[in-house]
């Protein structure tokens, strides 16, 4: 079993570590099996979703949470 940590950056996407597998609702797998770390849109603009492709520094996306906040 891999040990995966999704990290919620900072105004920008999830950074998925550690090999996890990234499936369509219709269980196809996107082809990421390469990348060590994969980012998926948090803010909902990017063009190549689920990937982040840099468009939340553009649109300002701006959310900053932490595990402590309720
Ligand atoms: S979080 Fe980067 S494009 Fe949406």
């Amino acid at each position: 079993m891999p040990d995966v940590t999704i990290t919620v950056k900072d105004n920008g996407p999830y950074l998925v570590h550690g090999g996890a597998s990234i499936l369509d609702a219709d269980g196809n797998e996107f082809d990421v099996k390469d990348q060590k770390t994969i980012a998926l849109c948090r803010c909902g603009s990017s063009g190549t979703q689920p990937f982040c492709n840099g468009t939340h520094r553009q649109i300002g996306f701006e959310s900053e949470v932490r595990a402590s906040e309720e």
